[in-house]
């Protein structure tokens, strides 16, 4: 490990929780002991959250390993358990999703609308020949129909694939095409940055090329205009005109629930399978102990896309398992204006919040004023994902979203995982800022070298899996070879050599603090090797980012004659700081020695460049390869999946002028 990477340990600011959240939390530092008493013990009672129209026989059976069955001969249904036994139990008109358009629109749904919701797009579907193992694909803008569709195949069996509303026609069409989906759902469009979007004239192009589907419904939302075939049907012709009886039948533990597909800013995207009982136990679990989630008094808001796996677990099942009232946004933040997000906080009473990283250094760059105009007293605890989040990051969302008092649960996980698995309680843990901290109860993480050791504290290397959890993949959809390849082929068992246990490699890079604590570096091709040494991008990004004139920052290793990669930083200065002539000049000169004093000489970028914006994809990860090829002076690669191509064309005449 690099003394660079030494160095981010200098972080030593460490914040107890409050102290009333911590006397009433639902959960309590004693769960780590019972969990660590008898793992699978522990899961049982987790599941046992749940209602299951049949008790399962085992919890998990492991002979086939890596391919796990938890919950073994258990029997539930999904939408039953986010919806009917809510309405059962006399919940019914509590509000399930205050819903706002982007164009300020608004729609209440409480559960008993929502589950009649949900049981006539069933009703719909099963009309449409859907019969439970059929794969419905799901490209909708986020508008509650977007939720009702998801549990309506739960519902009936059907195994959902949704496909971010971004994503371009060849993209659908793959999705479409590797899971054979029979059915499409989407809408005419939705609202993004002030205007309609359309949605329905890329399904049409994607469907002509997808032989497996037989029919498109299609939800009016924007009222554009929209060409029609016999293939199509309006949803408020057949979902809202069909019967709201519908009993829920139960399904098999491990009846597959859910493909999504990894964002991949590379490869061919791989579909991560998903399934029934022990996805929705941990997805229900993790909302309960980490969010601290009290339905009768929680207005809790996730601003993710229900087309990534975070509007999975904590828009639709995690929160609705747990009878919540959630906010659900259509659109942008700063439409029409950069308050958005805080006006809906206001607005709603938002208690709980969950957003990135990526997001919370926009915020930053916009400015502490825009929060500050806003009454958001109601908040009580604030949550991050989706990528490490910078120290500074962490401590300015704590300062001028928190009030300085809230505390903030940096939470890894991926698609893959299903739910999350290293975060911090928030009514336990004294959480330090950028660090993720420990492994939920339940599960066993572990920081490794490259032989597979695990390091010791203060060592750095991979993040890795140690037991199996209950929402694990089961698969890459249609793949197994893959799925071995990619996660259990690195360490253990299925690396050859008989090592015994079967070791699940998460991708990420990784250290341990002094007393243990986990720190995320980055995916593992986002680390960088400079004469010999491992830096992690995403260190240098901090430090650039802890500098008072950086907004944002993107680090990338560009391959170099003398110390293999070097390292090249795009910095986004912020709006007060003058970066023209002579004045820019004097900022990347003082950039580069506040990063050799923070990180050590090693650590110098060789060049950095400033540039009025980053490339994201959508999901709002840094797309580190375009840089790359920008620093390394190469024509781009594939931009289709960038939220905004016009952005490399600014990055790229930069670098050409500002050498
Ligand atoms: C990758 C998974 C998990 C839902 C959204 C992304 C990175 C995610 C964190 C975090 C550091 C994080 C990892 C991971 N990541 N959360 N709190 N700290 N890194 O899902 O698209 O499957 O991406 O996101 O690199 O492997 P995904």
């Amino acid at each position: 490990m690099s003394e660079a990477l030494a160095n981010l340990l200098n972080e030593t600011r460490q914040f107890p929780p409050p102290a009333e959240l911590a006397a009433n939390a639902n959960v309590k530092a004693d769960a780590y002991d019972e969990a660590a008493a008898d793992r699978l013990a522990f899961w049982e009672r987790q599941a046992g959250r749940l209602t299951w129209s049949q008790q399962w026989e085992q919890a998990l059976d492991w002979s086939n390993a890596p391919f796990a069955k938890w919950f073994v001969g258990g029997r539930l249904n999904v939408a039953y358990n986010c919806l009917d036994r809510h309405v059962e139990a006399g919940r019914g008109d509590k509000v399930a999703i205050h819903w706002e358009g982007e164009p300020g629109d608004t729609r209440t749904l409480t559960y008993a609308d929502l589950h009649k919701l949900t049981c006539q797009a069933a009703n719909a579907l099963t009309e449409l020949g859907v019969t439970a193992g059929d794969r419905v694909a799901i490209y909708l803008p986020m508008i509650p129909e977007a939720a009702a569709a998801m549990l309506a195949c739960a519902r009936i069996g059907a195994t959902h694939s949704v496909v971010f509303g971004g994503f371009s026609a060849d993209a659908l069409t793959n999705r479409i095409q590797d899971a054979s989906a029979k059915v499409v759902i989407t809408a005419d469009g939705g609202y993004r940055r002030g205007k309609p979007s359309a949605l329905k004239p890329t399904v049409d192009e994607a469907v002509a090329k997808c032989p497996s589907v037989d029919h498109v419904l299609v939800v009016r939302r924007t009222g554009q205009e929209v060409a029609w075939s016999e293939k199509d049907h309006w949803w408020h012709e057949t979902v809202e005109t069909a019967s709201p009886e519908h009993t829920a039948e139960s399904f098999d533990s491990e009846h597959p629930l859910f493909i999504l597909y990894t964002s991949g800013t590379t490869a061919r995207p791989k579909g991560i399978l998903h399934t029934t009982g022990g996805y929705l136990t941990q997805a229900s679990y993790t909302t309960h102990a980490v969010f601290d989630l009290k339905p009768e008094s929680d207005v809790y808001w996730c601003t993710a896309d229900i087309g990534w796996v975070t509007g999975h677990s904590y828009i639709v099942y995690g929160p609705l398992s747990n009878g919540a009232t959630q906010v659900m946004y259509e659109g942008t933040p700063d439409t029409p204006h950069k308050g958005r997000f805080w006006e809906i906080v206001d607005k709603y009473q938002v208690t709980i919040l969950y957003t990135a990283p990526t997001l919370i250094r926009t915020m930053m760059k916009w400015g502490e004023d825009i929060p500050a105009g806003y009454d958001l007293s109601s908040l009580r605890l604030l949550g991050s994902v989706g990528e490490p989040i910078n120290p500074e990051a962490w401590i300015w969302y704590r300062q001028h979203v928190g009030r300085g008092e809230l505390p903030v649960v940096d939470t890894w996980w991926q698609t893959e995982t299903g739910a999350i698995m290293v975060s911090p309680l928030p009514g336990v843990t004294e959480a330090k800022p950028g660090s993720a901290m420990a492994p939920l109860p339940g599960i066993v993480a572990d920081v490794v070298d490259d032989q597979g050791q695990s390091v010791p504290n203060g060592g750095g290397g991979y993040l890795v899996l140690k037991e199996p959890w209950p929402s694990m993949l089961r698969t890459v959809w249609g793949d197994d070879n893959r799925f071995l390849e990619t996660y259990w082929s690195r360490f253990g068992a299925g690396a050859g050599g008989g090592s015994g246990d079967w070791v699940y490699f998460a991708g990420d890079g990784a250290k341990k603090d002094d007393d243990g604590h986990i720190w995320l570096l980055g995916r593992v091709d986002d680390v960088m090797l400079v004469s010999g040494h491992n830096i992690s991008t995403t260190e240098v990004e901090s430090a650039l980012v802890s500098h008072p004139s950086v907004a944002e920052a993107a680090v990338v290793g560009a391959t170099d004659p003398t110390t293999g990669q070097a390292i090249v930083a795009f910095a986004i200065p912020r709006g007060s700081v003058e970066s023209g002539g002579e004045a820019g000049e004097q900022l990347i000169a003082d950039l580069r020695n506040h990063v050799a004093k923070t990180l050590g000489p090693i650590a110098k970028p060789r060049q950095i460049l400033l540039v009025p914006e980053l490339p994201k994809t959508r999901s709002g990860k840094i797309m580190r390869r375009l840089l790359r090829d920008v620093a390394e002076n190469r024509s781009l690669g594939d931009v289709t999946t960038l939220q905004d191509s016009s952005v490399m064309d600014l990055i790229a005449s930069g670098m050409s002028g500002g050498k």
